[in-house]
C-alpha cells in the first residue's frame, strides 16, 4: 500500500479554489509555482522560495499543450508525476494542482492572450506561438489558484519577462517573483529537457554557460557589445551547437541594446546540440 502523503494532489478547479478559499478564511497567504512537471532541482529551488514567500505553497503539474508547436516535443515531455509528488512533498509544498486537458481547455475553449513587447523576437522568431500559449495558460492558472505570488524561473528569461508584463497589463493580483537559475557544477542549466543529451551532448552543452560568462565579463569590462556578442557566437557554434540566437537585450524589455547606458543587459542564447534545443541566460554585472 502507497504511503500517505503530506500534499495534497487535486485535479479540478473547483477543488483548488476550495482548498485557497479555506486557506484565506484562516488568514493564510498563498504561492504558486506553474511547472510542467518532470522536477528538478530547479523546480525544488523554486518551491523552497516559494515557502518563504507565503505560508502555503501550491505548484501546478500540466504539461500544457498549447505552448507546443505540431512539430515539438509534446508526446515525448518526460512525464514523472509520482516522483514529481515526492519533490515537491520534500520541499513543503502543501497542494499539487493536477488538471487534464480537459479541465484546463473545456469544450468551446475560444481564448488566448495576445502579446506584443518582451515577447517579440528571440524564442518567438523560432517559436511563433509559443508564449501565447503560455501566457494563456498562465493567467488561467493565477485566475484559479488567485495566489498572492507567483514564481517562475530565471532559466526562461523571455517566459518570465512576458508574464511579468502581462500581469501589470492585465492588473493581475499577484506579485510574480524570478527565482536564480540552478546550475549543474559545469555551469549548465538544469532542464526537464537534459534527458534528452546524449553523454557526447551533455559534454559539450557547458560551452552554452561558458560563451555567456566570457561575454558577460568583457562586457562589464568595458568591451564593445556586439563585438562581444559575436565571439560568443563562435564559440558556440565552434563547441557543435547550431544556434539558432545569440543577443544582448534590456534586461527587462528585452529590446535590442547597443550601449551599457541603454540599460541593464542581459545575453540570451538557443541552441541546439544534437536533437536537442537549450536557452539560457545571464545578467551582465554592472
Ligand atoms: O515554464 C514552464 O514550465 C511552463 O512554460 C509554464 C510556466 C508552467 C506554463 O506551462
Amino acid at each position: 500500500m502507497a504511503t500517505p502523503r503530506n500534499i495534497r494532489t487535486v485535479h479540478t478547479v473547483a477543488e483548488l479554489r476550495e482548498q485557497v478559499a479555506r486557506w484565506r478564511a484562516a488568514g493564510e497567504t498563498v504561492a504558486l509555482v506553474p511547472t510542467m512537471g518532470a522536477l528538478h532541482a530547479g523546480h525544488v529551488a523554486l518551491m523552497e522560495a516559494a515557502k518563504a514567500h507565503a505560508t502555503r505553497a501550491i505548484v501546478s503539474i500540466f504539461v500544457n499543450p498549447t505552448q507546443f508547436a505540431p512539430t515539438e516535443d509534446l508526446g515525448r515531455y518526460p512525464r514523472t508525476l509520482e516522483a514529481d509528488l515526492d519533490k515537491a512533498e520534500g520541499a513543503g509544498v502543501a497542494l499539487a494542482f493536477v488538471p487534464d486537458v480537459a479541465e484546463m481547455y473545456p469544450e468551446g475553449f475560444a481564448t488566448t492572450v495576445s502579446l506584443s513587447g518582451p515577447a517579440l523576437g528571440l524564442e518567438t522568431d523560432f517559436r511563433p506561438t509559443h508564449f501565447a500559449g503560455v501566457a494563456t495558460v498562465v493567467a488561467k492558472l493565477l485566475g484559479q489558484a488567485a495566489p498572492d505570488v507567483a514564481l517562475f524561473g530565471q532559466k526562461d528569461y523571455q517566459q518570465l519577462q512576458v508574464v511579468t508584463r502581462m500581469a501589470r497589463d492585465l492588473d493581475l493580483p499577484v506579485r510574480i517573483l524570478g527565482v536564480p537559475t540552478v546550475r549543474e557544477a559545469d555551469g549548465l542549466a538544469l532542464s526537464s529537457r537534459n534527458v534528452y543529451l546524449s553523454p557526447e551532448d551533455r559534454a559539450g552543452a557547458p560551452a552554452l554557460h561558458r560563451a555567456l560568462s566570457a561575454a558577460a565579463a568583457d562586457i562589464a569590462g568595458g568591451a564593445d557589445i556586439a563585438a562581444s556578442v559575436e565571439t560568443a557566437r563562435h564559440a558556440v557554434i565552434a563547441a557543435g551547437f547550431a544556434l539558432d540566437y545569440l543577443e544582448a537585450r534590456h534586461a527587462a524589455t528585452l529590446a535590442p541594446v547597443a550601449a551599457r547606458s541603454d540599460g541593464p543587459i542581459r545575453l540570451l542564447v538557443a541552441a541546439r546540440i544534437g536533437a536537442t534545443r537549450l536557452i539560457d541566460n545571464l545578467a551582465v554585472p554592472g
